[in-house]
C-alpha cells in the first residue's frame, strides 16, 4: 500500500520538503514508488536531518536511477559517482554559480540530481530552483511555434560554466558538445519545458553565436521569472532531489570567507527529445 507521505510545499512554483522519511532505513518500494511521484509533482523533493554515510547516499541514489561519473571533478575515494561540490574560505567562486541544468553537454544528459548537505556556511549558500514547465507555458503562442522547430548546442567550455568550476576540474580540456531541442518533452509526465539554460547553452544549430544571443537573453531572463522560482536553505543532512528535464537551478555565491561542502550524485537520463 502506498504510504501517505507527509509533504509540505515551499513555493508556488514547484519544490517541496518531505518529513517523516529516514532516507537510511525506510526505503521499501512502496516509499520509493511515493517519493518518485512527489518528485515529479513537485519537480525538486527536499528531506531534512538526514545522517547517510557515502554508502547509505549511493544506495538511495540506486533506488531513483543509476549514478553516473562527473566527467570534470574525481569522486569520492570508493565512491566515484559522488562528487565533492566543495567551496573553500579562501575561493570566491561559486560551482554550479549561475542558471542551468546539469551536464547538458552530454547526449543523454542526467535526469536527475542529488545533494546533500555536508558543511555549511552560517546562514547562507541557499540553493534557487525554477520551473521550466512553467516558463514554457507562460510563452506566448507565436514563440512557441518559433521555438519548436529550433535546437542548440551545449558546450562545457562555455565561460559561465567553464568559470564555475575553476581550481576544481581535473580534465578542463576535454570538450563536450552536444545538441538538443529548445523545448522538450518529459518523457515521463508528458509535459512540455523549456530547455535552454545561461550556462551551457552557446548558440542555436544553425545559426552563430550573434544571431542566437538576443532570442537566448530573453528566454534566460524569462525562464527565472521570480514567479517560477523557489529558494531552498539547507542545513547540515539536508538531502535535494531534483529533476534535471524540467527544472534550472543556481548556488548562490554570498558566503565568501566560509567553507561549504556538498556532496551530488547524478542520475542516468535519456536523449531529450
Ligand atoms: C550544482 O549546481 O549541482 C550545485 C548546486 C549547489 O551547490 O547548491
Amino acid at each position: 500500500m502506498s504510504p501517505n507521505l507527509d509533504i509540505r510545499p515551499i513555493a508556488g512554483a514547484l519544490g517541496a520538503e518531505i518529513h517523516g522519511i529516514d532516507l537510511a532505513r525506510d526505503l521499501t518500494d512502496d516509499t520509493v514508488a511515493a517519493i518518485r511521484r512527489a518528485f515529479l509533482d513537485h519537480l525538486v523533493v527536499f528531506f531534512r536531518d538526514q545522517t547517510l554515510s557515502p554508502a547509505q547516499f549511493m544506495a538511495f541514489a540506486r533506488c531513483m536511477g543509476k549514478p553516473l561519473e562527473y566527467p570534470f571533478v574525481k569522486g569520492l575515494d570508493g565512491f566515484p559517482e559522488i562528487t565533492a561540490v566543495v567551496k573553500r574560505p579562501d575561493q570566491t567562486v561559486a560551482f554550479g554559480g549561475n542558471w542551468h541544468t546539469d551536464t547538458t553537454y552530454f547526449p543523454e544528459p542526467p535526469m536527475a540530481t542529488m545533494l546533500i548537505a555536508r558543511e555549511l556556511p552560517p546562514s547562507c549558500g541557499d540553493t534557487n530552483y525554477a520551473n521550466q514547465y512553467l516558463a514554457y507555458e507562460a510563452l506566448s503562442d507565436g514563440m512557441k511555434s518559433l521555438l519548436a522547430g529550433l535546437r542548440w548546442v551545449s558546450r562545457s567550455d562555455k565561460a559561465e560554466a567553464s568559470r564555475t568550476r575553476e581550481d576544481r576540474t581535473t580534465a578542463e580540456r576535454t570538450v563536450l558538445i552536444a545538441d538538443h531541442p529548445v523545448v522538450r518533452t518529459h518523457p515521463e509526465t508528458g509535459r512540455k519545458s523549456l530547455y535552454v539554460n545561461l550556462a551551457h547553452t552557446a548558440h542555436f544549430v544553425g545559426m552563430t553565436e550573434e544571431e542566437s544571443m538576443p532570442l537566448l537573453r530573453y528566454l534566460f531572463q524569462h525562464q527565472v521569472r521570480p514567479e517560477f522560482t523557489c529558494r531552498f536553505r539547507w542545513a547540515p543532512g539536508s538531502v535535494a532531489l531534483w529533476d534535471n528535464r524540467c527544472t534550472l537551478h543556481a548556488a548562490i555565491n554570498d558566503y565568501n570567507g566560509f567553507r561549504r561542502e556538498m556532496h551530488r550524485i547524478t542520475l542516468a537520463g535519456d536523449v531529450p527529445v
